[in-house]
């Protein structure tokens, strides 16, 4: 399977959201990553609902959305509602992971759990069968434009170990830090979707950034 890219709204100009949408839309970009930030789960806070409902109103592509949020599961049927395809939670923000990920599921979204740079793949090794991607945080979450952990290639490995014996289907996205510079060894390594906020709307021509993505490590 080609890799997914996944450009991620968070370095998107909030000012010209449509006419940055519509650049993903005409883009071989896949799926529009949407970065939900509280002040509590992580340092910052973005947006909420009426953002992401707007930003479904010109999406062409999958609403890809990632909550860093505490208790998620407050909102997981709003987002749904919003528009999301795919609902990512964070492992460190669930006690109750397996029935989290069980209501996504229910509410019909790709049910995704993200870790952050110090939690080890491994804690997934029973929850992994059950879900459709595993997002793998190369940068600590609450920050666009940050610089990219290496640790994340033996992530990557491990990961890719643990689906292979248990969800060979399994999704693998890497956000954080992620550019031209090593989106190929990112593919190489296991990753299949690659979300990229700052490397895309900072370039000059952010739809070849996107081809260029989409191109690494073919
Ligand atoms: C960080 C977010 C990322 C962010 C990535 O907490 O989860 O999705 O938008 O931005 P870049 O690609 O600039 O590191
Ligand atoms: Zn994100």
């Amino acid at each position: 399977m080609n890799h997914l890219i996944a450009p991620s709204i968070l370095a998107a100009d909030f000012a010209n959201l449509q006419r940055d949408i519509e650049m993903i839309n005409n883009s071989d970009g896949d799926w529009i990553h949407v970065d939900i930030m509280d002040g509590m789960f992580v340092p910052n806070i973005s947006f909420g609902f009426p953002v992401v409902s707007a930003v479904k109103k010109h999406a062409k592509k999958d609403l890809d959305v990632h909550l860093m949020i505490v208790d998620p599961d407050r909102y997981l049927k709003a987002f749904k509602d919003a528009g999301a395809a795919s609902i990512t939670v964070h492992y460190e923000a669930c006690p109750n992971l397996h029935r989290t990920v069980q209501y996504i599921k229910e509410l019909g979204c790709r049910a995704s759990v993200a870790v952050n740079p110090h939690t080890p793949v491994l804690l997934l090794e029973d929850i992994v069968a059950d879900l459709d991607m595993v997002l793998i945080m190369s940068v600590n979450p609450g920050f666009g434009g940050q610089k990219f952990i290496p640790n994340t290639y033996k992530k990557l490995a491990d990961i890719k170990e643990l689906a292979a014996r248990k969800n060979p289907g399994l999704y693998i996205e890497v956000d954080g830090g992620v550019d031209g510079s090593n989106a190929a060894k990112l593919v190489e390594a296991g990753a299949t979707v690659l979300v990229a906020g700052n490397s895309v709307f900072s370039a000059l021509n952010p739809v070849q950034a996107i081809a260029d993505l989409k191109s690494s490590g073919l």
